[in-house]
């Protein structure tokens, strides 16, 4: 493994750094979105937040798990003293089967982050960087800053795709090109055909990491079927969006075997036995997928409208959240909405006067919208 890795282009130091990630990649404070939000916080010295705030800042579900998804918890938390269980193999299973997929072209995981790190270690280096839209999820940018990778960070198109062939120029031999698609932070889609160009023009030995954390949310046709087809790509997802699941913890990682392959040399990483009963049974729903992109379609759209009517620009989202222009700092704007209990998201450095903002409930949006009308006048 060593060799392999010095191969790669890694120093002696930078093991040790991959090594730490390896072990405790999905728990290392500043690389999920939680932790991203946190540090956010610290950057914009917002009070903390009280229990009674409208949490709008991390992407999260506001509806928590599923009833199905509950009932698996209650009845599989009794076999809690045991490490693992045939939940972790039913799970992948069912995916698989949603997904048009041979059962070994499909990994659990405790959440998205993790398998994101492993890509991440597995194809990034030294020698071969990671390249991603611009905004877009930092996570992954910044495991492969910490081992020492070159990140190329390209802005998305003015109509807010991924710019697919400035990323492949931005650099040619990359280990991974890394789509969100719906992105986040933008909440903007990059058309299938774009991902296939850049699959059949990238690199050898690269992969496009397809995140799709929130593809549910949007009424649009998986990457999926390029996995079927044995292309070069690893799909992300995670129950934490419209499943309700972040505490919880599931996901999954979709591609050829010996693509997965390689993220499992990067330890071993445990599956919570609540978490895979809770993603199996949620897969079993037949109603779920459509009911919650309603609720959050609905209400988004509405927030929208209010925008638009204020005369408050945005970026127009297909997922579960939206970016808002307001024409100044967006740390101010969200520092004056906390003033007024409402916690939104984060600022990316490439749109400075934008601010994200996650759909939450009705009655929270309402909340939202009072504040955000006493803050901007
Ligand atoms: C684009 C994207 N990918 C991955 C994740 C990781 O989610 P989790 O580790 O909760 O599955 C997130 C979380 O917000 C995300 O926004």
């Amino acid at each position: 493994m060593q060799h392999e890795l010095l191969s790669r282009g890694f120093s002696r130091r930078q093991l040790g750094r991959l090594s730490t990630l390896a072990t405790a990649g999905a728990t290392l404070p500043f690389y999920n979105e939680f932790a991203l939000a946190q540090e956010a916080e610290r950057r914009m010295s917002r009070a903390a937040m009280p229990a009674d705030a409208v949490r709008i800042s991390s992407n999260e579900n506001p509806l928590g798990p599923s009833v199905e998804a509950l009932e698996a918890i209650y009845a599989v938390a009794k076999k809690g003293g045991r490490y693992g269980g045939v939940e972790s193999n039913e799970f992948p299973k069912l995916a698989a089967d949603l997904e048009g997929v041979k059962p070994t072209y499909v990994a659990p995981y405790a959440g998205s982050s993790d398998p994101l790190f492993r890509a991440v270690c597995a194809y990034v280096s030294p020698a071969r960087g990671l390249v991603m839209g611009d905004p877009g999820y930092e996570a992954g940018a910044r495991a492969a800053e910490f081992i020492g990778a070159k990140v190329s960070r390209v802005p998305l198109k003015p109509t807010f795709e991924h710019d697919v062939k400035a990323m492949l120029k931005a650099n040619p031999t990359a280990g991974v090109y890394y789509i969100c698609n719906p992105n986040n932070p933008s909440g903007t889609l990059t058309p299938k055909e774009d991902i296939e160009w850049l699959l059949t023009n990238k690199p050898a030995g690269s992969i496009v990491l397809l995140d799709e954390a929130y593809i549910h949310f949007a009424n649009v046709e998986s990457g999926s079927t390029l996995v079927a087809q044995d292309k070069d790509v690893i799909i992300l997802r995670t129950f934490s969006k419209l499943y309700g699941m972040a505490g919880i913890r599931a996901g999954l990682a979709i591609g050829r075997p010996d693509l997965l392959d390689k993220m499992r040399n990067w330890g071993a990483g445990m599956l919570p036995i609540t978490g895979m009963a809770a993603a199996g049974a949620s897969l079993k729903s037949k109603t779920l997928i459509a009911e919650r992109r309603k609720i959050n379609a609905d209400i988004r759209e509405n927030t929208l409208e209010f925008l638009q009517k204020k005369g408050i620009g945005f970026v127009p989202s297909v997922s579960n959240k939206f970016m808002m222009d307001v024409k100044r700092p967006g740390m101010e704007v969200a520092r004056a909405l906390a003033a007024e209990k409402i916690f939104i998201g984060r600022v990316w450095p490439a749109w400075p006067n934008h601010v994200r903002v996650t759909v939450g409930t009705h009655e929270e949006m309402n909340k939202f919208k009072a504040a955000l009308t006493k803050v901007m006048g």
